[in-house]
């Protein structure tokens, strides 16, 4: 596992963007590249730079297939809180991806078991996810894979934890009560079989979550903590969301930057 600490989330989010960018520009054009994409607030300036690489001519989309991490179950796609109305707002609208390359899970299926089931088959058919790109719950998850999901897990109906919904009512104007208590997510085997995945943490409340995943154990308690075991895995953060982690092991990545 990399880890890369940038000072401020803007240079991280730079970072991140001019890396996606480049992983798509040099991409063989035989067959489209395949991106895994999370929503959240992390990866809004990412998005926005991305969209700016896209207007000056510097990327684009149009070769690229997306499978976006996880969806709310019960909220329609019109819903300004679900996660298909936050991509298509904050990313889609705005760049030259075609409409048929995006893919979001449903979380208004009427069968949500076959509609995870086809998303993995999706993404299978797709040749596999290129680079997953995701952020990270304080509770260590990655996409919805609360504690204590199976790191062996493939696309599945995930039931949120209390502090998940909690954490996620400042989107529903601090009602808990109106925060979808399941979601559709991608599994932590889905994420891990990307052939690349990078993660980006920032802020301090990221930073019990980064102490737990780069070094504590593999563990399903902090879902994280599986990229230990993947090849190519890259976490970006800022200097907040590092001030769990020894001395040792910032001096360590700094010395590697
Ligand atoms: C949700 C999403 C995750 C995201 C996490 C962190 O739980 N399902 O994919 O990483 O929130 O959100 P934020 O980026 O707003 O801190």
């Amino acid at each position: 596992m990399h880890v890369i600490i940038k000072k401020n989330q803007k240079l991280g989010s730079e970072l991140a963007a001019t890396y996606i960018a480049q992983k798509v520009n040099n991409a063989p054009k035989n067959r489209p590249f395949v991106l895994g994409l999370p929503t959240g607030s992390t990866p809004l300036e990412t998005y926005r730079k991305l969209i700016e690489m896209n207007k000056a001519g510097l990327v684009s989309f149009e070769n690229v297939v997306t499978f976006n991490m996880d969806e709310y179950v019960g909220l329609e796609a019109a819903h300004e809180q679900s996660y298909h109305y936050f991509m298509y707002e904050n990313f889609f609208n705005h760049i030259d991806i075609k409409k048929e390359n995006i893919h979001i899970l449903n979380g208004m299926a009427t069968d949500l078991q076959k509609e995870c089931d086809d998303y993995e088959k999706a993404i299978q058919s797709a040749g596999g996810i290129d680079l997953f790109l995701g952020g990270v719950g304080e509770d260590g998850h990655i996409a919805f894979n609360e504690p204590f999901t199976s790191l062996s897990s493939t696309t599945h109906i995930q039931a949120l934890t209390r502090d998940t919904i909690r954490v996620n009512a400042r989107f529903f104007g601090g009602d808990i009560s109106q925060v979808p208590t399941r979601a559709l997510t991608v599994g932590v085997k889905t994420i891990t079989d990307a052939k690349e995945v990078l993660i980006l943490a920032f802020g301090a409340k990221k930073a019990k979550a980064l102490h737990h995943g780069i070094e504590g154990a593999v563990s399903h308690v902090w879902t994280l903590s599986a990229l230990q075991m993947h090849k190519n895995s890259t976490i970006i953060c800022d200097e907040d969301a590092t001030t769990e982690l020894s001395d040792e092991t910032k001096h360590y990545f700094l010395g590697l930057a």
